[in-house]
């Protein structure tokens, strides 16, 4: 296949005052991979979507080639092979994984208008099996899967319409390095063929490994663009951030002896067995696990929104007699989901009505809340968070991914809770916004909050916590004290465990 350079001519969008990318002109060379770049709110995800047909420029011209590119909705985008797979997952949870990969497209049996069930499943399967995935059932409902392996089956869904270009936004933000390695091998694969991939991504040490290129964005305008071989970490942190000093970790004293949380004996199925540690008093402590290691699932059984076969929970030395989602957040526990979408946000609402949810009875003790009471449960954390905020009257779906989570966050804060569960709470955020959101978590600590992270990224969990347990097949198997610690250290335990 020869394809055509994509070509940016002034691109612009605004939504409403708010100037989304400003005169964004950029050459994308035919057959490589294009790292997309720049800080929350930077523009990233608005030029994704008006490739894809998603939304329309304000002004300016997309062209493939001598071709203008205009698009009146996705499906003409698709016609052209340009396809998408957006920051937020759009997968149907209810239908399977084969019936999301041909969604619109099922295969029929030869004369008849029925759906050809068994086909289905053979043309996902091979599918599945050309990317070299195996721990993926065509069968499965999607809504049985971790989000990681959602996140890979979009992926197996965009493969399989042939695209001329690919555009991936963030896709590693929910997938463990097995299964980026995975994804990866596909990229190069594509490009092979020649076709043209948009890569976006915070995880700016992975880049090396996938991008020919690296082009930058700031505050909607394009900073530049550079080859791989001259994108060291300083020259992409500067075009990102501009000059912007960077902090150092301090390494902070815990007291073992003041126990916040104790979990003794938590079995949940085949997935959790025998989990038992301690959390202590204004410690940030850190669970890593490879993808499907039971990380959200431990968390979700602390906090009483899942399910638990044994085990108990006690909370300053007292043990919970029935661990109830009501009964935790009673007792001080607050859990900041991984999935934003799902349990997180309520997409519908306004930014300022997100961040009143979990502090209701804070805010309006006697059930009464007037937007006077709320303003400044909103002003504080949309300033300690740095949240990027045109009007936060308006849906928080209107925001950039990055700023979503930091609202996530930020609605917990507000409700002043005494033990606090961030499931990956750093998904989507550039590093500088990750910073602000660890500062937060810290100066909390220091104010006696206990929290427990979980992340993907184990860059994070270095960075964040003060201790770290390693959770592999269902069993705590590993605990490392945060001092200088090296996340290949972390890497090497979640896969045969050790201690330091
Ligand atoms: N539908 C919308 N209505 C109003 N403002 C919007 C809308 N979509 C995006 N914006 C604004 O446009 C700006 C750019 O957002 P965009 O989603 O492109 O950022 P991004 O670079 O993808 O960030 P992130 O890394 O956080 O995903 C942000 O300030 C965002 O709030
Ligand atoms: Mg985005």
């Amino acid at each position: 296949m020869t394809n055509a350079d994509l070509h940016l001519q002034n691109l612009t969008k605004t939504y409403g005052s708010v100037q989304a990318l400003t005169d964004f002109s950029h050459r994308f060379e035919a057959g490589k991979v294009h790292a997309l770049i720049g800080k929350n709110g930077s523009g990233k995800s608005t030029f994704v979507k008006m490739l894809s047909g998603a939304t329309r420029p304000t002004s300016g011209q997309i062209m493939l080639g001598d071709k203008p590119l205009s698009f009146d909705d996705p499906a003409a985008a698709l016609a052209e092979g340009i396809v998408t797979v957006y920051q937020e997952l759009s997968l149907v949870p209810q239908l399977s994984v084969a019936e999301n990969i041909f969604l619109g497209r099922l295969p029929k049996r030869r004369g008849t208008g029925l759906i050809d069930w068994r086909g289905l499943r053979r043309r996902a399967a091979d599918l599945l099996a050309q990317m070299g995935i195996s721990n993926i059932d065509p069968s499965a409902p999607v809504a049985s899967l971790s989000v990681g392996k959602q996140q890979i089956v979009e992926i197996v869904k965009a493969m399989s319409l042939s695209p001329r270009i690919l555009q991936l936004d963030e896709p590693t933000a929910s997938l463990a390095q097995a299964e980026v390695q995975q994804l990866f091998n596909v990229v190069k694969t594509l490009r092979e063929k020649g076709v043209t991939v948009i890569y976006i991504s915070h995880r700016l040490a992975e880049l090396a490994q996938i991008a020919d290129s690296v082009v930058a964005l700031r505050d909607g305008t394009f900073i530049g663009a550079v080859p791989i071989a001259e994108a060291k970490s300083e020259v992409i942190l500067d075009m990102m951030f501009g000059p912007v000093a960077h902090a150092e970790k301090v390494e902070r004293k815990i007291d073992a002896s003041k126990i916040a949380l104790r979990v003794k004996g938590l079995k949940l199925g085949t997935l959790l067995e025998d989990v038992s540690f301690e959390l202590r008093h204004g410690e940030v402590l850190g669970i890593a696990g490879m993808l499907g290691s039971g990380r959200t699932e431990i968390l979700r059984a602390i906090f009483g929104a899942g399910p638990m076969d044994a085990g108990d929970i006690e909370i300053d030395g007292a043990k919970v007699p029935k661990v109830t989602l009501a009964e935790m957040k009673k007792r001080g526990v607050g859990y900041a989901s991984e999935d934003r979408k799902v349990d997180g946000l309520v997409q519908m609402l306004s930014s300022h009505a997100n961040l009143c949810l979990a502090a209701r009875s804070r805010i309006a003790p006697g059930g009464i809340a007037t937007l006077g009471r709320e303003k400044p449960f909103v002003a504080q954390q949309i300033k300690d968070l740095a949240i990027k905020i045109g009007d936060p009257m308006a849906p928080v779906s209107s925001l950039s991914g990055g700023n979503q989570q930091k609202v996530v966050v930020g609605n917990w804060l507000n409700d002043k809770p005494r033990i606090m569960l961030f499931d990956e709470p750093g998904r989507g955020v550039d590093v500088q916004a990750k910073r602000q959101i660890y500062e937060i978590i810290w100066a909390q600590a220091d104010r006696g909050l206990s929290s427990i992270v979980v992340s993907t990224e184990l860059e994070d969990l270095v960075e964040c916590c003060d201790r770290i347990l390693i959770l592999r097949e269902g069993r705590i198997a590993g605990e490392f004290i945060n001092s200088n610690l090296d996340p290949k250290q972390l890497y090497a335990a979640c896969m045969t465990a050790t201690t330091n």
